[in-house]
């Protein structure tokens, strides 16, 4: 099974449906323990990068990718535009230009993603930021390739752990970004990274329906 850049632009349109969606709750989120732009930041940006996709018709799933980082660095500020536009371009870098992804190249693609993400914010697991489930997913990924599973056969539990992942930012105490200077009054409150990233998965997974 191989993913071409069709599959791609549906898990961005999948993706910008789920932002757009959930952007009073992604907002919400983020105005109890940071500044309350988080939903508006991301939706911003999922427009955005739709919109290049569609003016510039990119020819591979690498370049598909590339774009979306593009326009989210441009589009999203924060630190969510960073984070989220070193994912995509880190992805779409490792794909090069071939034009069929196959399910290692993918999850290869996935970890540097997160090797980008963590790189530049420097967040481990446990500090409330959206490296709590993109961290233990890729891993979980990483897991399944070496037992020759696709993401297709595995799609079920990467939602269900995304979601348990989210839930779990819950009783922590966040150790980056804004949310940090509250100290122990972040205690209690689910992280709106973690939050948009769940959907980031959920929206990779139900792509491939689509394919
Ligand atoms: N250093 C970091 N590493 C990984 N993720 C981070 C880091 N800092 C913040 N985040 C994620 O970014 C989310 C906040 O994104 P938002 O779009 O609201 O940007 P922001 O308002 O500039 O954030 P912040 O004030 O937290 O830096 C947090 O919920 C967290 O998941
Ligand atoms: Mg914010």
């Amino acid at each position: 099974m191989t993913y071409t850049k069709e599959y791609f632009i549906r898990f961005v349109e999948i993706f910008s449906k789920y932002l757009a969606e959930n952007k009073e709750y992604l907002t919400q989120l983020d105005a109890a323990i940071g500044d309350g732009d988080h939903g508006i930041n991301m939706d911003r940006g999922a427009k955005a990068a739709l919109e290049r996709l569609k003016s510039t018709n990119p020819s591979s799933p690498g370049e598909v990718l590339r774009t979306v980082g593009m326009a989210m660095l441009s589009s999203v500020g924060g630190a969510a535009g960073p984070l989220y536009g070193t994912a995509f371009i880190k992805m779409g870098m490792s794909f090069g230009k071939k034009p069929e992804i196959t399910d290692e190249e993918l999850i290869r693609g996935l970890r540097q993603a997160l090797d980008g993400i963590k790189n530049l914010g420097k967040a481990e697991v446990g500090e409330k930021t959206m490296v709590d489930v993109w961290e233990p997913v890729v891993k979980f990924l990483e897991e399944c390739a070496k037992e020759g599973k696709t993401l297709s056969d595995v799609c079920a539990e990467v939602i269900a752990l995304a979601e348990e992942r989210m839930k779990a930012t819950i009783p922590m105490q966040a150790k980056k970004g804004r949310a940090s200077y509250l100290g122990e009054r972040s205690i209690g409150h689910q992280d709106p990274g973690a939050t948009s990233s769940y959907f980031f998965f959920k929206s990779l997974c139900e792509a491939i329906g689509g394919r």
